[in-house]
């Protein structure tokens, strides 16, 4: 069978696809900031680095832009901030353990390491969110001071 490509075949297309992206706007998506219960104790310039970098993920005060607002980027956005608060919630420190905290810090400097934080998908959008060479040094600085501190506990009993 021969298929022709009329105007009315891309309008039929162009409407069903209208449809779709107005429908898919009624999903809804966990968009919510939670209460901050225990914010972790740090200088104001690291705190700054981190709300810059990955509070938007890694904490309860998550600033939701417009197009998070916006199917399908908006399922997108959503379960990379559930994900990561899951991970490491910077707002609930006060829920860690001491060997909890020590096994973040060890992860937190990995990521930095390898550069996977933030993640790219994120940092297209924030650019500002990328992190200098500073920014990291202050970064796993910090992570390995609190590491020392707790490594007795972690060497002890990993899990
Ligand atoms: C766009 C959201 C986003 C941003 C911004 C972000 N993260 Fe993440 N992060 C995630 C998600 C999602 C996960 C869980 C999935 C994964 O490991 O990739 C995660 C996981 C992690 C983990 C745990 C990795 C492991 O070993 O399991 C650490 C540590 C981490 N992030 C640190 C950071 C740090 C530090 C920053 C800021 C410099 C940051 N993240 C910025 C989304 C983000």
């Amino acid at each position: 069978m021969k298929f022709k490509i009329t105007k009315k075949i891309i309008m039929g297309i162009v409407t069903g696809l209208i449809i779709v992206v107005i429908a898919i706007q009624f999903v809804t998506v966990e968009r919510t900031n939670p209460p901050v219960t225990g914010e972790i104790n740090v200088t104001p310039e690291l705190k700054s680095v981190l709300q810059k970098s990955c509070y938007d993920c890694h904490s309860n005060e998550t600033v939701w832009p417009w197009y998070s607002k916006v199917a399908p980027v908006s399922w997108l956005v959503s379960k990379d901030v559930v994900e990561g608060r899951e991970e490491l919630n910077f707002s609930e420190w006060d829920k860690y353990t001491e060997k909890k905290r020590a096994k973040k810090m060890k992860e937190i400097i990995e990521e930095i390491d390898k550069g996977d934080m933030p993640m790219t998908i994120y940092t297209f959008m924030h650019n500002n969110a990328v992190l200098t060479e500073k920014e990291k040094e202050l970064i796993k600085n910090w992570a390995n001071e609190f590491k020392a501190q707790d490594d007795s506990i972690l060497n002890n009993n990993l899990d």
